[in-house]
Order: structure tokens, then sequence, then C-alpha cells
């Protein structure tokens, strides 16, 4: 069995690095093996976390489309800036929303139960927005997630893109081979095991 992978930005931005570290990530899952699936967060806006919202509404149906997409897949990669050394707002926003999510109708339904996550981060200076990553790693694995050790940071993101979208630095592309075929090993782990 293909693992299933689902990656998306962390950010919605015209142009964002992230989500150009994104299409390299699906390029490179996919040219490892892995059955890769693209979304897009402004696919899917959601309201700012706000439990009264919650209460009288219930959780939003973009949230509910984005929990039944993370449960459909073995892994998730994400790609995310860094804000303020920390967890982008519209990230930290998708991943509340989606840890209020128990059941799906009569059904349960956990969306981060056992999925194997992989985090990628890039910025135009010189950490790559690796700081951020460091509490976007312990949110995730706060809500169930396993994160793999391997992470592919791109500094100086506004120089780091050949024309054709692949990285221009071989270390870079390296760094990406790694996290993705840790993660679809650890996937294909965790599919094992189940
Ligand atoms: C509120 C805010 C805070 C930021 N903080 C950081 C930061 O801590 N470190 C960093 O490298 N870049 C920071 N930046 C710059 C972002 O890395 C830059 O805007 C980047 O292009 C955003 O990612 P994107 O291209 O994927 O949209 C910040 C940008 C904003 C809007």
């Amino acid at each position: 069995m293909l693992p299933k992978i689902l990656v998306f930005a962390g950010s919605n931005r015209t142009g964002a690095y992230s989500k150009k570290v994104a299409n390299v990530a699906v390029e490179t899952l996919a040219g490892l093996g892995a059955d890769v699936t693209l979304i897009a967060l402004a696919d899917y806006p959601l309201p700012i976390m706000d439990e009264d919202l919650e209460k009288d509404k219930g959780v939003p149906a973009n949230a509910m489309k984005l929990g039944r997409l993370f449960a459909a897949h073995d892994g998730i990669l994400i790609a995310s800036p860094e804000y303020n050394s920390s967890i982008p707002p519209l990230l930290k926003n998708t991943i509340d929303w989606v840890s209020r999510i128990s059941r799906d109708d009569d059904k349960p339904l956990k969306p981060y139960a056992g999925k194997v996550v992989a985090l990628c981060s890039s910025s135009e200076g010189n950490f790559g927005g690796a700081r951020g990553l460091y509490h976007l790693r312990s949110v995730l694995m706060n809500v169930g997630t396993q994160i793999i050790t391997e992470q592919c940071s791109v500094i100086h993101a506004h120089e780091a893109f050949a024309p054709d979208g692949t990285f221009r630095d071989e270390r870079t592309a390296k760094s990406m081979q790694r996290v993705c075929q840790a993660l679809i090993d650890h996937t294909r782990f965790e599919s094992s095991r189940r």
C-alpha cells in the first residue's frame, strides 16, 4: 500500500515561500512513492477559535472537512512560516479547531490519532524559520501526533528556488529528501502496527 500523505502550507500569502516548499515536498514525496494530496488552507477558511461560537454552532464545516482529510491520510507534511519565532496564527487556529473534533455525526473521529507528521519551514533569514518549528512540534505532540525528528528549514528563501520551483541548493534538496523518506518510513511502520 502506498502511504497516503497530506501536504499543506501554513500561509495563504500570494507567492508564499511555504507554498513553494510544500510544492517541492509534493514532488519529492511522489518521487519516493507516496500517494500525495496537496491542499491550501485558503480553501478551508475558519473563524478565529472562539468557545462561544463553538458552543452555539459547533465545529465549523471547514474544520470538519480538514479533520476528515487528516484522518484519511497516514501522514501529514506541513510547510510553515515563522511569525515572531513561533507558529503563524493561520496554522495554530487550524490546529486548534481540528483538535476540537471528536465525532463525525454518530461515528468517532480522531483526526490526529496515530498521525505521523513532518515539519518544514522557510524564511528569508539565516534560521529558515526553524525556531517556529520548536513550538509547532510541541503543540502537535500535545494533540497526539508523532512528529519525526528530521525537518527541513529553507534559509534565505527569497533566493532558494530555481525558476522551475526546485531548490537551488543541493543540501536543501537532500534535506527535503531525508524528511520525506523518514516520513514515508514512519508512516509505513505505523500502518504495519494497526
Ligand atoms: C507577524 C510576522 C512576524 C514575523 N516573524 C518572523 C520571524 O520571527 N522570523 C522570520 O524569519 N521571519 C518572520 N517574519 C517574516 C516571514 O518569514 C515572511 O513574511 C515570510 O515570507 C512568511 O512566510 P510565507 O512566505 O510562507 O508567507 C514575520 C512576518 C510577520 C508577518
